[in-house]
Order: C-alpha cells, then structure tokens, then sequence
C-alpha cells in the first residue's frame, strides 16, 4: 500500500437539528481501498458531500498529499482529482448517456458540440469499462442499475482522477454487475488511485477492501486492516449487537392455504408468458439478473404499464387492471424498486408521505387529522428505527437508508392484502434490514401474501417459503425453500438455453 493521500480529522458538520457529523475522521492510502461503513444515517453520505466540495464543514481539516485543502464548490473536489459516484441517482433524465457523460465539458466544433466525437468517445469509454450500453440512449429510458453504470462511468471519464467515492454503488447492481465493477476498482487501485467504497452489504466487504472505517452517530469508531478482521466484528460496532440470520429451512405456508393470486400467461415485449401463483400467508421471493423481467412483471400486475395479453386472478375472480389504482382496489400494493421516481415526494414530510397513499383513514370529511397522521407515522418510525428529528422532517433531508424505510411504511400503512416489495433492503443497514425481514415474516403470519424481488440471494433464502426465478422475461425455475440453493438459482438465472447475453434490458 502506498502513502496516505488523505487524511480528513475532527470534521464537524451540523443540519437544522441533526448533528450529522461530530469529530469524523478518515485516512486514505493510494491504492487502496478504504470501505467505509455505519447504520443509515450514521453520517457517510455527508462525510463524502464535505470532501467534494457540496457541503461546507463547520469544522475539522482535510489534508490531500500532504497539503491542507479548502473546497468552496464540487469544480473545486474535481479540479483535485476527487471524484465521487453518488448514491441517489443524479443525471439528467432527458439527455442521452453521452450527454450526461461529458456535460460542462463536451467536444466541440466552433460553436457546435460534436455529437459524434461525443458519442465515440462514450463508446471508447464504455468499453474499456465492459459496459453494454448504447451512447445515444435517454437516460430516463434505463434501468436504474443501468444508471447507475452511468455514473461509474462519467466518474471514471475524468483522466486526472486521484480519489474516487463510490457511495453504494452495488445497491442497485446483481451479482455479475458487481464483479464487473469489482474489476474495474482493482485495476484503478492497480493504478495507484484511493478509492473510498461505502456500502451495506457485508460481504462486499472482503472481497474488496484492504481496510475499513466503521462511523456510528457522526462519529469515528474505529479503522480495521480487512484481513485480519472478523465482519462480525464490524457489524458489532456498527450496530452495538451481533446479528445472526439463519436461512429459511422449510416453507411455514399452511398445506390447505388458499391461492389469492394467479397469474396466467403474461406476456409483453419484456415479459414472455410468466405464470405463478402465491398463497395466503406466503412470501415468495423473485430471483434474477438485471433485465430478467422482475420489475417489468410485477409492473403490468400492479397496472403500471400495460400487457399485451395475460390474465389475473384474486382469490379465484378474474380482475382487470389498468392502473396502479385498481390494482390498490382489488388489495394488491406494489413497493417500488426507483423510490426517487415512483416511490416518495421527497419535498414534502414524513407523515404526509406516510398516509398519503390512503389519506381515508385519517380524515374526517375533507379534513385530514394531522394529530392522528403524525401519531400513526410515528408508530412507524419507531417500528422500523427510522433515523430523523421528527415526523414533519421533508424525506429529501433524510439519508438514503432512511428514505426507503419511509416507503416501506407507506406501504405497510396502506395495508394491501398482497404486497409486492421490489427490491426492498436496497441501502438499508444490517441491522435496519434484520428489523425489516421481522416485520415482513410477521405480514406473512398474520395472513398478508407477499411477493419479493431481491437480487441478494441470501435475503431471498432467508425469507421466501419458494422462489421463482427468471430469465430473459420468462419463468425458468421454481424452487421450494425446502432445496433451494444458491447454485440452484443461479443456474436457473443465467439458463443457457434461453441463450440471449446478460447484458440485455
Ligand atoms: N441536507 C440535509 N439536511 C438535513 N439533514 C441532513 C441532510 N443531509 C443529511 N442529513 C442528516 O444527516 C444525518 C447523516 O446522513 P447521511 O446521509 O450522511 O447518512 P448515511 O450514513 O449516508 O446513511 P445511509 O446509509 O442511509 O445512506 C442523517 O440524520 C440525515 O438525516
Ligand atoms: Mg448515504
């Protein structure tokens, strides 16, 4: 490992009533990679927004090769070579991978930017990165992993880059995109750049850090050489407790459970004749790559987008639905994967996100009972540990872990006999998540049916009484928990006789 290239100490950096960061600290080798972990909320983010220059700290020092720096603007982080890629989304959703990559700094003629040098300079790019990918896209067109593989690579496009962020890079990606990314951060470490990668899924942790800075409650804990460190140990600090979650062994639906969803020959230009059922009392786990037709699946059951044939059954009655309100009718409820664009107004507060999907149940009249909202939104908050100052705090202030626990209880307050939850751990913290596969366990107790797409297999085990998994939008394996494996899926995730490339979607 080579010098210390960063050494940020006793950071300071307070919000309205959130004393987001108290003597945080943070080292930096060149070629390593320094993991960077803590609870949602516990100030990661933040730490990363005041070494790029987006937020002043109040106090504290950040030396870089030796010299103390001062970052007035996000120019000022990249002229140095600090370069970050951000956990929530953050391209414009109108302009073209190309554009998004060079924009400020596009190739021109004269006055004019040259499109196809722009275009061909993406090309070059992304191929160097293994990313399949047309320049010309719309970004809103993309997947969010696809987005988010954006980003890497408009993070990667700046040539002087000396320290890159990953802020969760992986909470949107599958197991094979990960690898790629996992390859392109050796290479860069190859190459001499520090590279700082926050995450919350431990078993990242070994497989790509050489140390790892653990933060609580906007405080430094403690720095690990990876190696010789157990992540049990890492999580203790984190959370202050150990965590231990066994795998499911055997399916806990009753035998004589009744079906309360069949779905039969869905078909549309993602989605390829899928049929399942589900149980009452079930929870049925959704396995595949990105592109597999999850979402896409799940979207045409809960009225999103439309199908092109198919037929949907609730308990036992064929149902039509042609948008997500009838589908909320007929008591089916959809968690979204994309929580920027389908899942939260993140101008407005935490209670009003929370009742707003059935403003009903706390109104009298037209008049909503904000008392009674709160009281209900709070009951939330304390049931899944959601870090904020109150409930009236905008979830836009919120962390990244915290807004999805805001959606999570939008849904459960909704009450929907059949929840369909996508992706619903995404950027949340071990702890946050043992709390969440509860509560969900729990649902499925007391007789709610749920359906869950997770591209993180040992959730998926953990969970699922049985699991579907597809393929290039159609169904190529159904699993009991009872033999599930994570092989298992796996084969049946990248089936070769389906034979198209990963890469699709
Ligand atoms: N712009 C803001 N305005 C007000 N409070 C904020 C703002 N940004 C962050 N906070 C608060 O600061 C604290 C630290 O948030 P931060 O986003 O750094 O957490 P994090 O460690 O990145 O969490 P996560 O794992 O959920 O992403 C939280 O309590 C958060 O609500
Ligand atoms: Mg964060």
């Amino acid at each position: 490992m080579g010098d210390v290239i960063l050494k940020m100490t006793g950071i300071e950096k307070s919000f309205p009533g959130v004393h987001a960061l108290s003597q945080a600290q943070l080292e930096v080798r060149a070629g390593e990679v320094m993991a960077l972990v803590g609870e949602n909320g516990a100030g990661k983010s933040t730490l990363m927004k005041v070494l790029t220059g987006i937020y002043p700290k109040d106090d504290g020092k950040i030396e870089f090769f030796g010299k103390e720096i001062e970052l007035r603007s996000p120019k000022d982080a990249q002229d140095l070579g600090i370069c970050i890629v951000h956990q929530e989304l953050n391209l414009m959703q109108h302009l073209t991978v190309a554009e998004n990559i060079f924009i400020g700094r596009e190739p021109v003629i004269g006055p004019f930017v040259n499109q196809r040098e722009q275009n061909r300079m993406t090309t070059e790019l992304l191929e160097s990165l293994n990313i399949d990918l047309n320049p010309k896209r719309v970004v809103k067109t993309l997947s969010v992993a696809k987005q988010q593989m954006v980003e890497i690579a408009k993070a990667l496009s700046f040539n002087n880059t000396k320290l890159l962020i990953f802020d969760e890079p992986s909470a949107v990606l599958t197991d094979t995109e990960i690898d790629d990314l996992f390859r392109f951060i050796n290479q860069l470490k190859a190459d001499g750049l520090g590279i700082i990668y926050i995450s919350h899924r431990m078993d990242e942790l070994k497989r790509i850090s050489d140390r790892i800075t653990v933060m609580r409650d906007g405080q430094y804990v403690d720095t690990l050489v990876t190696a010789n460190t157990d992540i049990d140990e890492v999580v203790r600090l984190m959370v202050g407790r150990v965590i231990y979650e066994e795998p499911r062994t055997h399916s806990m639906v009753a035998p004589d459970a009744p079906t309360v969803l069949e779905v039969e020959h869905l078909n549309s230009l993602d989605v390829k004749d899928v049929s399942f059922h589900l149980k009452k009392g079930e929870i049925l786990g959704f396995a595949g790559l990105v592109g597999a037709g999850r979402t896409e699946t799940m979207r045409l059951i809960c009225g999103a987008d439309p199908k092109d044939s198919g037929t949907i059954r609730v308990n036992g009655k064929e149902v039509r639905i042609k948008t997500p309100e009838d589908a909320v009718r007929n008591g089916i409820g959809y968690l979204s994967e994309d929580r920027k664009r389908y899942g939260l107004c993140i101008g407005r507060s935490i209670t009003e996100n929370t009742v707003l999907t059935d403003l009903g149940k706390v109104s009298k009249g037209l008049f909503v009972n904000d008392r009674k909202a709160d009281r209900i939104s709070q009951d939330y908050i304390d049931k899944i540990k959601t870090k904020t100052p109150s409930t009236r705090t905008l979830v836009r202030s919120l962390s990244g872990g915290n807004q999805q626990k805001i959606v999570i209880s939008k849904w459960l307050f909704k009450n929907c006999d059949i929840l369909i939850f996508d992706e619903p751990t995404r950027g949340i913290d071990v702890g946050a998540k043992s709390e969440i596969y509860h509560l969900m366990t729990e649902l499925a107790k007391e007789g709610k049916s749920i359906i869950m797409i997770s591209s993180e297999l040992p959730e998926l085990l953990r969970l699922s009484d049985r699991i579907m998994v597809m393929c290039e939008g159609k169904v190529t394996g159904e699993l009991d928990i009872a033999e599930a494996s994570q092989e298992g899926i796996m084969r049946f995730a990248t089936d070769r006789n389906v034979g198209v490339s990963k890469n699709a979607g």
